[in-house]
């Protein structure tokens, strides 16, 4: 494989486009999954949340490790090249390898499974084939402020990230579905530090990098993760979240109004009712012009 400076401008390009379209969907709308999820009890179509962020991530893991190991010759010179793939697949061994085997989350929606580890093959071709293939940096970038700067942001948005998680994660016992106000490290000034952990994270990447697939991948993250974390924050002083928390275990929380069954049910009488008003009028209508026939032709 050689390197094809307009495929990854086309690529780049792509996800930019990708960018701007999570934002116009999930702007308004969050999208559901988590605590956003309003079909929870519906248990088709969903993946335990462990199994889900594994398979979810771990093509970020792979493609960009598989590109590297079937580069020869090997060329990950200079140092900074090489330091810059592996920060990258470093935060994905960490969301693969580790994050999944903790997290106490909801099952996740298989749909959304889907577009996410296609977006992750997608993204970890991009960022793998660049920094393999084409990145082109002088022999002492290693020294240079951007590399410097940018490597502290990396390692402080990833602390920020890795520390916030662990903060929601022992919000929880395991099995238990509550919702509770995080309190502690940076949620005691942002309501999404998790969120925004990541977004430093990756735009210190893209500083360190200095490249257009990572300065877009940053910008994807700000317009991915970015709403959500204002979803977040508006849920929070929602009725939903009052309820919500209330609620201790799974059965608990399906059994609530207007949730899984019930809401079905709900949904079913509220059809019925519909339908038999609608055949009642139909009748009148009928009996009325049956009538309105009978008094001309008297
Ligand atoms: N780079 C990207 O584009 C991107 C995109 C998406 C996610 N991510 C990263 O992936 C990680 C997980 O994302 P996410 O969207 O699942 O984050 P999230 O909605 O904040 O949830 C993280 C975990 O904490 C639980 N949780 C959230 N709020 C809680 C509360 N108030 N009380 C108790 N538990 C709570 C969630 O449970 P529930 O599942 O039950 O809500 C889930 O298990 C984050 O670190 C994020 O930065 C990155």
């Amino acid at each position: 494989m050689q390197c094809f400076p307009s495929l990854v401008l086309a690529l780049s390009s792509l996800l930019g486009a990708l960018a701007l379209l999570q934002l116009s969907l999930y702007l308004r709308v969050p999208s559901r999954y988590g605590k956003h999820d309003e079909r929870l009890c519906r248990p088709r179509g969903r993946l335990p949340a462990r199994c889900a962020w594994f398979v979810q991530e771990l093509p970020s893991f792979l493609v960009p490790a598989l590109l590297l190991a079937l580069r020869s010759p090997p060329r990950l010179e200079p140092l900074g090249c090489r330091l810059l793939c592996c920060l990258f697949c470093w935060h994905y061994f960490y969301r693969t390898f580790i994050y999944p085997f903790f997290t106490r989350g909801r099952p996740f929606p298989l749909q959304l499974l889907f577009f996410g580890t296609l977006f992750c093959i997608y993204n970890g071709f991009l960022q793998g084939y660049y920094l393999i293939y084409c990145a082109e940096y002088p022999s002492d970038w290693c020294t240079d402020i951007r590399f410097t700067s940018g490597l502290l942001l990396f390692l402080l948005g990833m602390g920020i990230n890795i520390h916030s998680d662990l903060l929601l994660r022992q919000l929880r016992k395991p099995g238990e579905v509550t919702y509770k106000i995080p309190q502690g490290g940076l949620f005691t000034y942002v309501s999404g530090a998790n969120y925004f952990g990541e977004i430093v994270e990756w735009f210190g990447f893209a500083i360190a990098t200095w490249s257009l697939p990572a300065f877009t991948f940053a910008f994807f993250t700000l317009c991915c993760i970015g709403p959500r974390a204002y979803h977040h924050h508006r849920y929070q002083n929602s009725n939903c979240f009052l309820q919500c928390a209330a609620s201790c275990s799974w059965d608990a929380f399906c059994k609530m109004p207007g949730r899984g069954r019930e809401a079905g049910l709900e949904y079913k009488v509220k059809l019925k009712i519909i339908m038999l008003y609608t055949r009642s009028i139909l009748t009148c209508l009928q009996l009325g012009e049956s009538t309105a026939v009978h008094w001309k032709s008297c």
